[in-house]
């Protein structure tokens, strides 16, 4: 028999009621775009009693004329200048970061300076090399990544079947997602589509960006302990561009974890028609997969299906990390010190790949039009599915575009440059 999702504690029913003189006083980097939710789930916090939302920076806070209006109502002080913010508020003990990628590693620093607690948006940090000095100064553990899946039901039911044996022996994850981005998603500020923003590590892209969450969630169903993340030991991937972006749009890859699982995944953005997240996990006994996008839980046992909204998770995962800072929860669902399998899984795929390959126009798509235009790699959703039921990257399926790959070790990786693969000319 499957767990019932009462059997989990993801239950609210268990935690402690907060007291009102033990409030976490938070301030947020980064307003707009997914600041937004950041900025919704912190008053909502607040009305819980758990937080109080101390101060907001921005560097474009004088653009966002509702955003101040809706602090100043508030009393929530503001500030352009994230350093500022560090300098004037002393009272704060946490900080949730919602900036951009390339703006997640300096922002950490001056939190950890401080000794606040830090909620990360997801990616960590783009490179092998910035994760583990960030790791030396996160000793104490205050950093928590915002990989929310980690809070579902899907997922924390499907790592208790993997962790109690229910499916047999894990042998296989595979995965596939096409989540459609047009020119306004990457024409939407400064980093979107790049591999640096000068100097900057940015590496943007399916894998390590909007599709992060699959291959975190793999390394978390990959280990055996029950709040434990595999990590690879050696990566196989292609990485494509079909738009012309300095960054990658698609890629596929195969990694040996840790424990002898296969993961395989392939993921895009150039594609007309989006095609949900799967997740699939085969063991000796059975198989069981996460669909739509993660809110559902199904398999080949006749076991119930398990579903749950996203935004219920989401704010499941917030509130968790808020518990932990607070000190009345073990660990919030991913500690920094958890995503050593993510970052080295998404450093060897660039390392294996050599090169970001550009799809010809001939096996591509354009639909021209401003901000909507988009690239989609010809009968690239039948590609996927082979990878889904066969393993297979693209190079394994004959498609003249594709381009094989060497396999990489990630065992004792400890820094890769992203400059070799800046493209000469688009
Ligand atoms: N967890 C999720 O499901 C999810 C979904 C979307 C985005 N994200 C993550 O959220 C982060 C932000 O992504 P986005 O697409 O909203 O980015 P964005 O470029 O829209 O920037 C978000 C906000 O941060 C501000 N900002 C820029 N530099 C800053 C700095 N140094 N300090 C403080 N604020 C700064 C921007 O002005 C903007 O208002 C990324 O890490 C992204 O991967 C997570």
């Amino acid at each position: 028999m499957p767990p019932e999702a009462s059997n989990l504690s993801l239950e609210k029913a268990e935690l402690p009621t907060p007291s009102a003189d033990d409030k976490l006083p938070m301030a947020l980097f980064g307003a707009s775009g997914y600041g937004t939710f950041h900025l919704n789930a912190l008053f909502s916090l607040e009305k819980k009693g758990l937080i109080e939302l101390a101060a907001v920076a921005d560097p474009a806070i004088s653009r966002l004329e509702e955003v101040r209006a809706n602090l100043e109502e508030h009393h929530v002080p503001w500030y352009e200048e994230p350093g500022r913010l560090f300098q004037q508020e002393r009272k704060i003990k946490a900080v949730s970061i919602a900036a951009p990628i390339p703006w997640h590693e300096g922002l950490c620093r001056a939190a950890l300076e401080q000794d606040l607690y830090v909620f990360l948006e997801k990616p960590p940090v783009p490179l092998i090399q910035q994760w583990d000095s960030l790791l030396r100064l996160d000793a104490s553990r205050r950093i928590a990544v915002a990989f929310q899946n980690i809070a579902s039901l899907p997922i924390q039911t499907l790592k208790h079947w993997c962790v109690e044996g229910r499916l047999g022996k894990i042998e296989t994850i595979r995965i596939t997602a096409a989540w459609p981005r047009k020119t306004k998603y990457y024409e939407r500020n400064s980093w979107a589509g790049k591999l640096h923003l000068g100097d900057v590590p940015v590496f943007d892209g399916p894998a390590t960006n909007a599709l992060a969450h699959v291959l975190h969630d793999a390394m978390f169903l990959a280990s055996p302990q029950p709040s434990g993340f595999a990590v690879p030991l050696e990566v196989k991937a292609e990485l494509y561009r079909a738009r012309p972006i300095e960054s990658y749009d698609t890629c596929c890859l195969r990694a040996l974890l840790e424990g002898g699982i296969e993961l395989t995944a392939a993921l895009t953005h150039a594609c007309e028609e989006t095609s949900p997240y799967k997740i699939v996990v085969t063991g000796s006994r059975g198989k069981a997969w996460i669909s739509a996008d993660g809110t559902r839980l199904e398999n080949n046992q006749g076991w119930p299906d398990i579903e749950e909204p996203s935004a219920q998770y989401r704010s499941r995962c917030y509130e968790n990390f808020i518990l932990y800072a607070l000190g009345r929860r073990p660990r919030p669902d991913t500690f920094f010190a958890d995503t050593r399998g993510y970052v080295l899984l998404t450093n060897g795929m660039i390392l294996s790949s050599g090169a970001i390959h550009t799809i010809p126009t001939a096996y591509k798509s354009v639909v021209d039009a401003g901000q909507e235009a988009s690239y989609a790699i010809a009968g690239v959703l039948p590609l996927l599915q082979t990878t889904l039921e066969q393993g297979l990257l693209f190079s394994e399926q004959g498609v003249p575009w594709a381009v094989g790959c060497q396999m990489q070790s990630v065992r004792q990786l400890s820094s890769l440059s992203l400059k070799s693969c800046l493209p000469a000319l688009l």
